[in-house]
């Protein structure tokens, strides 16, 4: 399948992997390109190197649960592909759990639902690591067992679960890319921002940095662009449809050394200091990509450290303006 001279729509365009993903599908070049974001973390900023190289973007306002609202997108723009890239993320899952699972469920259920009823054709869905809960063995392959930690973890299962029991059910369009933890430039570093945003922010202001347990948890760090280059892959290679494809580095990093490694490269003496572990954190992660090698031959191009120098430089600039 090509994606040039496609309608496309991205939900959660306007976030951190969305808006990078949308700037890479106009490299493909797309006959309509469509987000749909309600600005939760997403912010139009993220939207600017997309609507200078692009500048018919469409950006709807909107909630991605309303099956009503995305209907009517969807049918006027004469939608044909669908990303769904729309999400609650895991913090917020620890303070509005029950808010958390029902608006990610009902993200995912309004896109199966239209694409069961012929309003598009394809739907590339993302999944997420957590699903897995922590490695019982690595690395975590796509059979490794399903055991989420949190109500985030749990509401990407459950949408899984949804995608492809629709794509069975009704024989429908559809592949889901499941990515280990992404980093690089315009990660949320506001309300519910992750550990890298965090650590860079703290360490470029001189503030002691706080990790949660003993550091020792590990998670796979991928970088964005290279994630966002395979998901373009992937939606482009029919042969990748109804699997569950991981994307990963298949590097497992402590937490401990990442936040030691944004310090060396910021050359930065803040202390660090241990707080108690947060609920549901994942002891082990580390993705293995076998699946992805065969189908779109993946291999990651950014190493960790190339990788949050330019997410340092990017977080830099926003301070300075
Ligand atoms: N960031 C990671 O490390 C990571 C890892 C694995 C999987 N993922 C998955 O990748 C996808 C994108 O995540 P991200 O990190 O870019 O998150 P993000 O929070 O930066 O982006 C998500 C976007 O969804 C929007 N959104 C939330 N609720 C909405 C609603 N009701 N209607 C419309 N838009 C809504 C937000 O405003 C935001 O712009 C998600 O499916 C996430 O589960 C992310």
């Amino acid at each position: 399948m090509k994606l040039s001279g496609k309608s496309i729509l991205v939900t959660g365009g306007a976030g951190f992997i969305g808006s990078h993903l949308v700037d890479r599908i106009i490299q493909e070049s797309p006959a309509n390109l469509v987000v749909v974001d309600n600005l939760f973390l997403g912010k139009e900023i993220n939207l600017e190197v997309a609507r200078r190289d692009y500048s018919s973007l469409k950006f709807y306002q909107q909630d991605a649960a309303d099956y009503e609202a995305m209907k009517k997108i969807i049918s006027q723009e004469r939608i044909d592909i669908v990303f769904n890239m729309a999400v609650i993320p895991l913090p917020t899952s620890l303070v509005r759990p029950r808010w958390t699972v029902e608006i990610n469920i009902a993200m995912t259920t309004v896109l199966c639902d239209l694409l069961k009823d012929e309003k598009f054709k394809t739907l590339i869905h993302f999944s997420s690591s957590e699903v897995y809960g922590s490695a019982l063995r690595v690395p975590i392959d796509e059979d490794h067992p399903l055991i989420p930690c949190t109500p985030y973890a749990a509401s990407k299962l459950a949408a899984d679960h949804i995608v492809s029991t629709y794509d069975k059910t009704f024989g429908l369009d559809t592949v889901t890319v499941r990515p280990f933890n992404n980093f690089g430039p315009r990660q949320n570093d506001g309300q519910f921002a992750g550990i890298i945003p965090i650590v860079i922010n703290k360490a470029l202001k001189g503030e002691p940095i706080t990790i949660y347990g003993d550091g020792k948890q590990t998670r796979d760090f991928v970088f964005v662009e290279d994630v966002v280059d395979a998901t373009v892959e992937i939606s482009k290679n029919d042969s990748t449809r109804g699997q569950t494809i991981n994307l990963a580095s298949g590097i497992e990093v402590a937490i401990n050394d990442l936040a030691k490694e944004i310090l060396d490269i910021l050359q930065a003496n803040v202390p660090i200091t241990h707080v108690e572990a947060r609920p549901g954190d994942v002891r082990r992660h580390c993705g293995g990509v076998l699946l992805a090698k065969k189908y779109i031959n993946f291999q990651p191009k950014t190493k960790l450290r190339e990788g949050l120098r330019k997410t340092i430089e990017w977080y830099k600039k926003k301070q300075s303006v």
